[in-house]
């Protein structure tokens, strides 16, 4: 048919070369996606099983990321969230509902905590926390009702290592899944579904990224059933992530392994040296000994990371400690990590259940920095801190 210019701009008939072939990815955007015939039309979400329906459901590069995560962490399938937040919360509104009760670890990630507190309890779901390394005396804190048990090992902040085969033994023969915040060791250290886990999320924000640009989740089962339930809440909450984010991701991982790789070496090294230092208590990194439950990091991880803490004496006033991280000049101060940037942050522990670090709790991220310029930070601004 002949076509107005201004139907042209939309149905073009204008033809470019076949056959390019590139490195990359394609950021493939779309929210429509075409059916080929009326009645090939199906807006079902698991577009594995029916083929492309809708862009919420996944693009083929949300997809590629997807499979490339689930490939790592050796799950059966993988679904991405808009961020690590949003993975955690598509998990608890898939697998609970009123009158069941979930457990968490005290040392797990602050806004997982608020969630369950304040969003899930409005719905009827009950919430309990567990110490972190109460291991097979975790069965004391099961009631009939417990159907999900959540581990983050380390914990968030005060990195105490977990024993999650022998909560997973425990949790099963309650009937109650094991759900793993694995984004400490990038799903690469902590073979997760081999230690019997059931479901694993990660904050792809972190290490996957890699260049603090970007927030992205995943979230990983170890069976069909299990995708099907995230699957479906997935398309009802809407938890579409954006191609360009997941393009970046992608691009993110291809150098996943010498990031990993130098942010290990140095933040041990660092780690090492801060447990010399005269200001410091207690070193909380997984792969020394003075961390609670690094037996069990020995045990079951294949190695380590970039985040750890470090406790200050008990000397250290809250102004020096925040001084301390005042002057540090390549640490930036700012949440999140797994960049190439180096940060603090202090944080204030005063509950009776959390251990007694009270306000002399500074984590650190170790990017890609010079280890010995790192070093020489450090101690300008311990010197600086003990100064005020
Ligand atoms: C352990 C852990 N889990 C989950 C998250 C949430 O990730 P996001 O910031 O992508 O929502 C974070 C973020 O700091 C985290 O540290």
């Amino acid at each position: 048919m002949t076509k107005d210019w201004t139907t042209k701009l939309i149905h073009s008939d204008a033809q470019v070369p076949e056959g390019f072939r590139s490195l990359v990815t394609p950021v493939h955007r779309g929210s429509t996606v075409l059916f080929p015939q009326a009645a090939a039309a199906n807006d079902h979400w698991n577009q594995h099983e029916v083929g492309y329906t809708y862009g919420l459901y996944g693009t083929p590069t949300t997809l590629e990321l997807a499979a490339k995560v689930c490939e790592l962490e050796k799950g059966f399938r993988t679904l991405i969230t808009p961020g690590g937040q949003g993975a955690i919360a598509l998990i608890h509104l898939a697998l609970l509902k009123t009158g069941d009760h979930v457990l968490l670890p005290e040392s797990i990630y602050g806004p997982n905590r608020k969630l369950v507190n304040d969003v899930m309890r409005r719905f009827g779901v009950e919430a309990s926390y567990y110490p972190p390394l109460a291991g097979p005396a975790i069965n004391s804190a099961f009631r009939a009702n417990t159907r999900m048990v959540w581990c983050e090992s380390p914990g968030s902040v005060t990195m105490e290592v977990q024993d999650v085969p022998a909560i997973v033994e425990v949790a099963h023969r309650h009937d109650a899944v094991v759900v793993l915040d694995n984004t400490w060791s990038s799903g690469i250290f902590f073979d997760a579904f081999a230690h019997g886990v059931d479901i694993t999320m990660q904050a792809l924000t972190k290490y996957i990224g890699g260049h603090s640009d970007l927030l992205l989740g995943s979230v990983t089962a170890r069976d069909a059933a299990t995708y099907e339930r995230l699957g479906e809440t997935h398309q009802l909450l809407g938890c579409a992530a954006s191609p360009d984010d997941c393009s970046l991701a992608l691009r993110g991982m291809k150098t996943l392994s010498v990031r990993l790789k130098a942010v290990e070496q140095s933040a041990y090294a660092i780690a090492q040296w801060l447990q010399s230092r005269p200001e410091v208590e207690v070193v909380l990194h997984p792969a020394l000994p003075s961390c609670p439950g690094h037996e069990i990091w020995k045990r079951d991880f294949t190695g380590s990371t970039g985040l750890f803490s470090i406790v200050f004496r008990e000397r250290f006033t809250k102004e020096q400690v925040l001084a301390f991280v005042d002057a540090l000049q390549l640490f930036e101060i700012g949440y999140s990590w797994g960049g190439v940037t180096s940060l603090a942050m202090a944080y204030d522990l005063h509950s009776p259940k959390r251990p007694n670090y009270g306000s002399r709790i500074v984590r650190l991220y170790v990017g890609l920095e010079d280890v010995d310029d790192l070093k020489a930070d450090i101690e300008q601004a311990m010197k600086a801190a003990i100064g005020k």
